[in-house]
Formats: C-alpha cells, structure tokens, sequence
C-alpha cells in the first residue's frame, strides 16, 4: 500500500485514510475538486447525458460503447431479469421482518449455487456473472417487498431498462417516463465511489480467488452499515423524527451539542459538495414539487444550511437521496438496497478488474500489544 497525496503519512492512518490499497482505473474521487470521474468521464457528464447501462458498460470495459455494443448489453441484461424459480421459493421462508438489504446478501449467496459457472474466473465468464447479478439485483429487492407484504412478485418486464423495470416490478405499474429517468441518473451517480468500504470488501475477497459471488455477499455485508449504504435510510428516519421545517434549527444544534452525528453529512474522501448531492438535490426539489409536497425538501435545506453554519459539513450522496425515494413512494428500508441496484455495477467492474491481475491483498497490522509475558498455567491465574 502506498500514501496518496495528502494522507496521513506512516501507521496512525486510522481507518486507512488516504491510503491507496489497489491500482484502478474505474473511478477517481478528487476531495478537494469535489470531482468524481468513472474511467475519465465527469459524473456530470454522464448524470447528463449517459444511461445507467451505457455506465455499467463504461466501467466493466474502460470506454463508451458504440450503439450496437450498448444493445447488445441491454440484450443480455434484460434476458437475465428473471430469477431462477428455487431462488423465490425459497424468499419466501424467509422471515417477513427480514431486512431487505439481509434478504438480498442472501439471496446473492444462494445465487452461486445456480451458476454452473461460478468458479470459472475467466473473463468471459465472470461477465456473464456480472451481467446476472446486475440484471437480477433489482428483481430481488422488488421480489422480497412484494412477498413480505404478502403479494405475489411481479415478473419483470424485459422491454424495460433496469430504472423503469425496477420501479415497475416494485409498483405494478409502469412508473412515469420523468421517474423512470431520474432513478436511472440515481444509479448512474451511485453506481462507482472509487475504494469504498464495500468495494473494498469486493476486491480482497476476490483477491483470494473466491468467486464473484463470495465477493459481492461480502460488499453488500459491508454496505449495510449505517456509516456506508445505511445512511440513506438513516437521513429519512432523521427527517421524519424532525417533522416539521420549523424544528430543524433546534434538533440539529441539540444533536450536535450532544455530539451526536447527522447522517447524510460528511466524508471521509470530499472536503467539499459531492458532487453527486448536487444532482440529488434537484431530483428532490422537482419529485416534491411534482408529488405536491414540498415539505421534505425544504426540510432537507434546512438541515444543510443549519449543518454548514454550525459545523461546516457538506452534503454527501445519501442526504437528498433520502427525500427523492421518498417522494418517490418507495419504503424506507429500501433505500439501501437500492444502493446495492446500482453499485453492484462497480463492485463487479472492480472484481474483474482484480480478477485481471491479482495479488492476495494482505496487509499488515501495526501490532500494539504486550510482547515476551511469562505464560501462566491456567489454575495459578
Ligand atoms: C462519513 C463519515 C464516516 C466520514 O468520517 P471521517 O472522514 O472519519 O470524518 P470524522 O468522523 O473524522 O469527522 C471530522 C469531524 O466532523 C464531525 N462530523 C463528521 N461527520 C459528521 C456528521 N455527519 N454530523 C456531525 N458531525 C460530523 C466529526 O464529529 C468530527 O468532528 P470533531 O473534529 O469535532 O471530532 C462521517 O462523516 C459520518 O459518520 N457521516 C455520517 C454518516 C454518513 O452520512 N455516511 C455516508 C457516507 S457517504
């Protein structure tokens, strides 16, 4: 491993700040620019003008696809929406209270033993493993919600992309052609972050030559903490705690006094806006503003200016997520799935990418216990 720019040099690097533990050219995160490219494009670019498939092609093959290679992709995606039967059978033993980001790490587990393939690391067939669980991951967490509500899963819909297809499967109805676009620019932004905890996570199990499988359950254990994908879910509990505009003030200096950490602000790479709020604060502005309530939004801006005045903190990319899926009428513990939807994209691109040139990753710890202690028998102790 080696220091980057600005880190914080020799072993005190708690949490291994400003480290960098792999070589990779699938995305880059500039703290101090507040800029984040996928294989050298601007996130603005592509939330502007890319479709989520055309990003999932740029970062498992490092360039834009031509138009016959985009549909190509979007051909095998859609082929591979369904779910193998046994996979929803066995959803369905599942506890009805089973958190969904839980149901999907095993779901995605379970996966592995329908894939004849799964141990074949080779290119070829690891992308064909890539394209099932990027094309499945949104059926699983449609699948799980309507089954705990006691609802048969709807099939998907391969005429739809994975944005629409979602929302459909989730809703039973075709979602409005505005949605379907904003939820596809939600998983062009969340879609990479550069070395993660999760895709971390990804690539040293992959770095033992486990299989993609092993190595995306492992991710998904490591996005389902509140200081990783949680947040998102955690800013809409918050704002629904606040309840009101003109509480903010006072709930955010209590919880600050209090020491007390406001999800959705802060990070450990941005000194700056992330770029991706930038983004997610208009879809929230404009979901409200279309669903006729504008309450969560103003909330939401009302925290951000409270927060930069007491403490200087910018919004990251879960704050104004949180109000976009809600007014969007998706559950709140679904948000983190979501995440998933669209981040399985660069955990599989990092995964063939260590898959491409690997090396165990083993670091080392900097021991700080005792050394040399003169071994007691355990009945004198
Ligand atoms: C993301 C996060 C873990 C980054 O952590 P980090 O780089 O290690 O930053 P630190 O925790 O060292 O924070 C530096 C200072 O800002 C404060 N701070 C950071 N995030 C804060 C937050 N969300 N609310 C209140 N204070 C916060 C810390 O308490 C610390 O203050 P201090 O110097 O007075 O002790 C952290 O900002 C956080 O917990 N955020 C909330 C969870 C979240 O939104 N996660 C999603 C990330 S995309």
């Amino acid at each position: 491993m080696t220091n980057k720019a600005n880190a914080p040099a020799g072993s005190s690097a708690a949490g291994l700040r400003g480290v960098a533990a792999a070589s990779s050219s699938i995305s880059d995160v500039n703290g101090e620019k507040g800029e984040l490219i996928y294989q050298g494009y601007n996130i603005h670019d592509l939330a502007r003008h890319a479709t989520f498939e055309e990003v999932v092609f740029l970062l498992w093959n490092k360039r834009l696809p031509t138009r016959d290679e985009l549909s190509a992709l979007e051909q095998s995606l859609r082929q591979s929406y369904e779910l193998p039967a046994e996979i929803i059978a066995l959803m369905k033993q599942f506890p009805r209270e089973a958190d969904p980001i839980d149901v999907l790490r095993t779901v995605v587990s379970a996966l592995e033993f329908y894939d004849r393939d799964a141990r074949d690391l080779s290119r070829e067939a690891t992308l064909r493993t890539a394209i099932k669980l990027t094309a499945q991951f949104p059926t699983i967490v449609a699948a799980g919600d309507r089954i705990r509500n006691g609802l048969e899963p709807i099939s998907p819909d391969s005429s739809l992309n994975i944005a629409a297809n979602f929302l459909y499967m989730l809703k039973g109805e075709r979602p409005s052609g505005r949605y379907a676009q904003i939820f596809d620019v939600c998983l062009t932004l969340h879609a990479d972050h550069e070395l993660n905890a999760s895709t971390f996570t990804a690539r040293v199990v992959a770095g033992t030559l486990a299989d993609m499988y092993a190595a995306i359950t492992a991710a998904i254990g490591a996005l389902s903490g509140p200081l990783h994908g949680g947040a998102n879910t955690a800013v809409m509990k918050t704002l629904l705690e606040i309840g009101d505009v003109d509480n903010v003030e006072g709930y955010i200096k209590d919880a600050l006094a209090n020491k007390r950490k406001i999800m959705g602000f802060g990070h450990a790479v941005y000194r700056t806006e992330d770029p991706r709020a930038t983004h997610l604060r208009q879809f929230s502005r404009e979901v409200g503003e279309s669903a006729g309530d504008s309450k969560w939004y103003e909330m939401s801006r009302k925290v951000e200016e409270v927060i930069m005045r007491e403490k200087g903190l910018f919004p990251n990319v879960d704050f104004f997520s949180a109000s976009t899926y809600y007014m969007m009428g998706i559950p709140l513990d679904l948000y983190t799935p979501i995440f998933a939807v669209s981040r399985i994209s660069g955990w599989t691109g990092h995964v063939l990418e260590q898959y491409s040139d690997n090396k165990l990753i083993r670091p080392r710890a900097e021991y700080i216990g005792a050394r040399d202690l003169p071994f007691t028998p355990i009945d004198r102790r």
